[in-house]
Parts: structure tokens; sequence; C-alpha cells
């Protein structure tokens, strides 16, 4: 299998790894977060010129760390859609660069494809048909992963993502910025039952809910109801039990989507992906549901369930294989569906 060096500059973490076989060999991750917090997000103009700085210091730190040279790699990837264009754009041109120059084959990535495959990186004899719940910032998706490139989405958020969930509940209580890892370490402190919390359903026309999509501006909303009650009782807040209540109601209506979707379709294995497959919670009670109903549930390492360049890398190494390579004039797109992918590949078989 081929050496694929990949940048993944899409949001607010530089990122440069290389991947062989479905094994990391180095992984560079630099967070933005520490410049953005103060912003309560991540500020794209501040990202892009932050990217420029870091990225050619990222690639040569991978190659040491890897102990390898320009020679030993196969190909050069780079995440050319959604995102933040300005942000994209560096990593993209970066690689795009590094191809040209070392005459390797360019392989230009969609950022989803690499949450996708990070569960690769927990078990490399992973392989499709198998079903993807995609839980980050900015998507919360079940896809049905036919094969590689070859996605159907089968149910997603109607409105916030999980991610963005954990982000703004973080905020109304104070916690900081991003809530994810903030609430899942306040949540392990707290009782998950404390505060019974609805579990948001989309109606269907003809009666009943939705099987697969999700709805989380109600939780949300429950939330900030319940700690403005709190508050004009003047009591102090239960944050740990605010956090554990919030976070076991999301595992529970992901887990409850995944488990109906999968065995609905006849897939025995759900690859987590995105950062919110960091979340504990999630772990322990989509595991617990799974083993239930005999089904695998494959985690990435916890180092790869956020924004990094390993599930990049992997993703482009599957590419690679099937003969897949993109143009050097491929450009960023802030939006592109997973229907779209193959659009990104000259070669497609
Ligand atoms: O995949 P990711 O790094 O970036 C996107 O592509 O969106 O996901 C970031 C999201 C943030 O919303 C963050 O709060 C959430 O993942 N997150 C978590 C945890 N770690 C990160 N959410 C819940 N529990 C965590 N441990
Ligand atoms: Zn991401």
């Amino acid at each position: 299998m081929a050496t694929v060096l990949a940048i993944e500059t899409s949001c607010d973490e530089t990122a440069v790894a290389i991947v062989k076989n479905r094994h990391v060999l180095s992984s560079i991750v630099s967070s933005q977060i520490a410049i953005h917090q103060k912003y309560g997000g991540v500020v794209p103009e501040v990202a892009s010129r932050q990217h420029v700085e870091i990225v050619n210091g990222a690639i040569a730190q991978a190659l040491e760390a890897a102990n390898l040279g320009w020679s030993d790699i196969d190909g050069i990837a780079g995440t050319c859609a959604p995102g933040l264009v300005g942000a994209l754009l560096v990593g993209l041109t970066a690689a795009k660069t590094l191809a040209m120059l070392h005459q390797k084959p360019f392989i230009g990535v969609h950022h989803l494809e690499g949450h996708i495959y990070a569960s690769y990186l927990s078990d490399p004899t992973l392989q499709p048909p198998f079903l993807c719940l995609l839980v980050s910032g900015g998507h919360t998706s079940l896809i049905y992963v036919k094969d590689c490139g070859h996605y159907e989405v089968l149910g997603q958020t109607r409105d916030d993502a999980a991610g963005e969930a954990f982000d703004k509940v973080s905020r109304l209580l104070n916690l900081g910025y991003p809530g994810g890892p903030i609430i899942d370490r306040l949540a392990s402190e707290g009782n998950p039952r404390a505060f019974p919390l609805p579990e948001g359903q989309i109606s269907l026309p003809e009666g009943g809910y939705h099987p697969y999509d999700s709805s989380f501006s109600g939780l949300k909303t429950a939330v900030l109801r319940l700690t403005q009650k709190l508050q004009q009782n003047g009591e102090p807040l239960p944050i740990a039990d605010l956090a554990a209540s919030f976070q076991a109601t999301v595992a529970k209506s992901l887990t409850k989507r995944a488990i109906a979707c999968a065995r609905d379709y006849g897939l025995d294995a759900i690859a987590i992906g995105g950062g919110v497959a960091a979340n504990r919670g999630l772990r322990q009670h989509l595991q617990a549901a799974a083993e239930k109903h005999n089904l695998r549930v494959l985690f990435p390492p916890m180092q790869f369930c956020t924004d990094n360049a390993a599930m990049i890398a992997c993703a482009a190494a599957e590419h690679l294989e099937r003969g897949h390579t993109s143009s050097l004039t491929l450009g960023a797109q802030s939006r592109l569906s997973l229907k779209e992918v193959m659009t990104l590949y000259d070669k497609a078989i």
C-alpha cells in the first residue's frame, strides 16, 4: 500500500501526517484553539494567516518524525473541501506545489471522507460496506459507506450539529470553547439522570418520527430554560449534573438512530468519526447498545477523532490505490456534498 503525505488546513488545525498501510508513521497537529478562544469561535482570516506561518515547518517535522525523505513518498494529499476557503487554500496549495516539485501524484480529499476513514487507524482490516456515524462541529450524519468514493447519506441533523450543540451549551453555561472536551470532563463527575431533557425528534407528515434524522436545537434551548430557572431560584448551578444530563441525552439520541439504521440496512459495523467520537459518554453508550445487537462499533484512536491529517492521508491512500488522482488545477470549495466526491478525481474507475 502507498505511503501518503497529507496536509489538512480546513479549519483551525494545521496538520501534516504520513500514513502507510493504514498505519501512522508521523502526525503533526498544531492547534490554533488558544488563538481563537478569546473570540469564542474560529475567525477565518486569522486561521488562514496562522496556517501560512506554520505549514512549512509542520511538513518538515512530519518527514523528520517518520524518518523519511521525498523519495519514500508515493503521493501527496491535501484537503480541498469543505471548509473555510482561505484556510483550505493554504494546505491545498502547499500539497499541489510539492506534488509538482517532486513529481508525485496529487490527491485532493473531502474532509468528511477523512473522518469516515479515521476508524481504519484503529482497525486496518475494516472494509466497506459499513455505516459511519459522523459527528463533528459542522455535521451529524449517518452515512452508508458502499465503497471508497461512494456514499449515501441516510440521516442528518435538521438544525445544530452534535459538536455545535456541545459548543453552544458550553457557552451558555460559561464554560469556554470548544465545549465538547469541557462538558465531557465535567459530565464524568455528574449524574446523567439528574435532569430529564427532551431528545429532539423530527415528525413525519404521515405520523411518527424520522428514524435517522436528528435535531439538537430544542435540547440546547431546554438546557437554557432549565439554567434560567435554576438561576432564578438563586441556587448555585449544578454544572456537572447539567453537563452529564445533556451529554447522556445526546449519546442516547445518536445511539438510537445509528443502531436502527445499521439494523435496517443489514450493516454489521458502525464506524464513528468526527470530534464528538472522542466523547466518553457516547463511546460507552454506543458500545453497550451495539453489543446487545451483535454489531461492531469502531472508534478512531482518541487523537484522530478531532481534525488531523492522518485521516486525510488514509482516505487519500484508498483513492490512490484505486487509481484516483486529482488535477493540479483542483480548487478549494467551501461546500461539497459527499455525493460529489468523485468529481475531485480525473481518473475514476
Ligand atoms: O471534527 P472536528 O475536530 O472539527 C470539525 O470538522 O467540525 O470536531 C470539532 C467538534 C467541536 O464541536 C468540539 O466541541 C467537539 O468536536 N468535540 C467533542 C469532544 N471533543 C471534541 N464533543 C464532545 N466530547 C468530546 N470529548
Ligand atoms: Zn473535522
